[in-house]
């Protein structure tokens, strides 16, 4: 009854019993995973799972000849083993192990005695690379606390990228030493829209993450073995940074940082002294993002402060390009030139492809399968967003006390059946593009941590199903693991939304939301697939 479903589970007879004595011996290699696992089970055991030799009574981490992400369990009256190809397989095995205790194991410091594991055998490894969640800490600022427990919660669906969208109209969430402002003026607003068209509701909100901050998230998802992938959105969505720094505007008036949600018009202008200005941005976000991948956003720039500036219109002459779109990509592709130089990898919404691409940039395609099948096609890498199956600010069922219904309805089964794979690439080699996908948890009406557990889980238990186990899906059977693991979010105190709907608290009455428009919806799609047909 784990979840994601493990590539291959067998039970055998018999059971191990874990308790104080229990030893933990790892290969050096494997240090830090010991170390965590340590951490996890000593305030269950009551034991301190003293270093031991392998043998009877001890939990044994050892490294095998196997994918870096794969690993082997075997739990035996006597003993059990985890042989991984690399720290990360250890780790997942280490997750699974827990998931085969009792849910209370799960509860910090609440069983104190033995626990009684079943004999099995396992054989597991990823489908996918990069399984990943999306976590918009700028509509709605997280506090630190609240995003070391979600990554910890990535964890145990062993999910192993975090995207953290950082910047965008409503705020700017990390710290620049160089434009402090961009902290000071760009980290809060005034107020913000209740629902999708409400009232103002006359209430600061804010927040950011320090630089120290930062490093301490990052190195607390390297330890679970997840990747920081930092979102810094160009040239759209930057309304705070041009409230902090109205020169980065193409407006002469002062503007505020936004306190309403939608596609702002408020974009960035395209001077020498803008691009300079964001690269030395990205210098200081490098050094605090190992990550291979840097995104740069790229998604909905509206270009009409373009069109009527004369300085953009000057840049389009100048470098003869057709028109804005032309615009925009050569924008990014200051940006790309910069990263690739650097040793670091462009990831852009699929936006980045209307107007050409280069080559080494990865497309995070949120708009249906539309950008998916373009990238692959035209040879990106592709990670899979697809608003229509994997966007958890959609709402969740029909019910008219949905709190904030947005979007279409995406059920707990529709997200079980998503395909990272588009239908359109199965058979075609470009498929090998699909690095994987991400689960996206936009925030304009996700006011709260609460509100994410709501609308996050357990949608993203089923979506890890959908990167990790293999392309089959048997929804009794994950409704049977999914029955097994709700009282384990329960024991971590995850407030997820419940089969019989919203709890009293969990709604919110009168509050506008956005639901889908099925003809504007077709509309919508129109557009976006004509606007794609340019991409390069
Ligand atoms: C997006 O939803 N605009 C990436």
């Amino acid at each position: 009854m784990i979840v994601p479903k493990p590539a291959r589970f067998e039970t055998r007879l018999g059971r191990f019993v874990l308790d104080r004595e229990t030893a933990l011996a790892a290969d050096p290699a494997l240090g830090e995973v010991a170390a965590w696992l340590r951490g996890e089970l000593s305030p269950v055991t009551g034991g301190q799972l003293l270093p031991g030799r392998p043998g009877p009574g001890t939990i044994t981490l050892g490294l095998d000849d196997l994918a870096p992400e794969a690993y082997r369990l075997t739990v035996a009256p006597d003993g059990i083993e985890i042989d991984a190809g690399g720290p990360a397989g250890a780790f997942y095995g280490a997750q699974t192990l827990r998931q085969l205790m009792p849910a209370a194991a799960f509860r910090r410091g609440a069983a104190g005695g033995p626990l009684e594991l079943p004999a099995v055998h396992v054989q597991d490894a990823p489908r996918f690379a990069w399984r990943g969640a999306i976590l918009d800490v700028a509509r709605h600022f997280m506090t630190k606390g609240d995003l070391l427990r979600f990554i910890d919660l990535m964890a145990v669906h062993k999910l192993n990228v975090l995207h953290l969208h950082l910047s965008d109209d409503q705020g700017w969430r990390i710290e620049i030493k160089r434009y402090p402002r961009l902290t000071e003026v760009g980290s809060w607003r005034k107020e913000s829209q209740v629902g999708w068209m409400g009232e103002m509701d006359g209430r600061p909100h804010g927040g950011y993450y320090t630089q120290d901050d930062v490093r301490e998230i990052v190195a607390y998802a390297a330890r679970r073995h997840i990747r920081v992938v930092p979102e810094i959105d160009l040239p759209g969505h930057t309304q705070a940074a041009i409230a902090a720094y109205p020169e980065l505007g193409n407006l002469d008036t002062p503007i505020e940082v936004s306190g309403t949600w939608g596609i702002g018009s408020n974009v960035l202008n395209v001077e020498d002294a803008t691009i300079a200005f964001f690269k030395n941005v990205l210098d200081e976000v490098l050094e605090l993002f190992p990550s291979p991948y840097i995104c740069v956003g790229g998604d909905e720039c509206p270009k009409d402060q373009w069109r009527t500036s004369p300085s953009a219109q000057r840049r389009i002459r100048e470098l003869g390009l057709r028109d804005e779109d032309e615009l925009q990509s050569w924008f990014i592709h200051q940006f790309d030139d910069y990263l690739a130089a650097r040793g670091r990898r462009l990831v852009g919404w699929d936006e980045i492809l209307e107007g050409g691409l280069a080559p080494g940039a990865v497309v995070a395609s949120w708009r249906a399968d539309l950008g998916a099948v373009a990238a692959a096609r035209s040879g990106h890498d592709v990670i899979n967003c697809a608003n229509t199956s994997v966007y958890f600010d959609y709402r969740q069922s029909e019910r008219d006390d949905e709190p904030v219904p947005f979007g279409t309805v995406l059920t707990l089964d529709d997200v079980y059946a998503f395909e990272p794979v588009p239908a359109e690439l199965r058979g075609d080699p470009a498929a090998a593009h699909v690095l994987g996908a991400q689960c996206g948890i936009w925030t304009e009406l996700i006011d709260s941590n609460r509100r994410i557990d709501y609308m996050a889980f357990p949608r993203l238990a089923a979506f890890a199903e959908t990167v990790w186990s293999g392309p089959e899906r048997d929804l009794p059977g994950f409704r049977a693991r999914l029955a097994a693991h709700l009282p384990r979010l329960d024991a971590l105190g995850v407030e997820y939304r419940h089969e019989s709907g919203p709890l009293p608290w969990q709604t919110r009455p009168g509050v506008p939301g956005r639901p889908e428009d099925p003809d504007a919806w077709q509309a919508t799609i129109d557009a976006w697939t004509s606007n794609l047909r340019n991409a390069r």
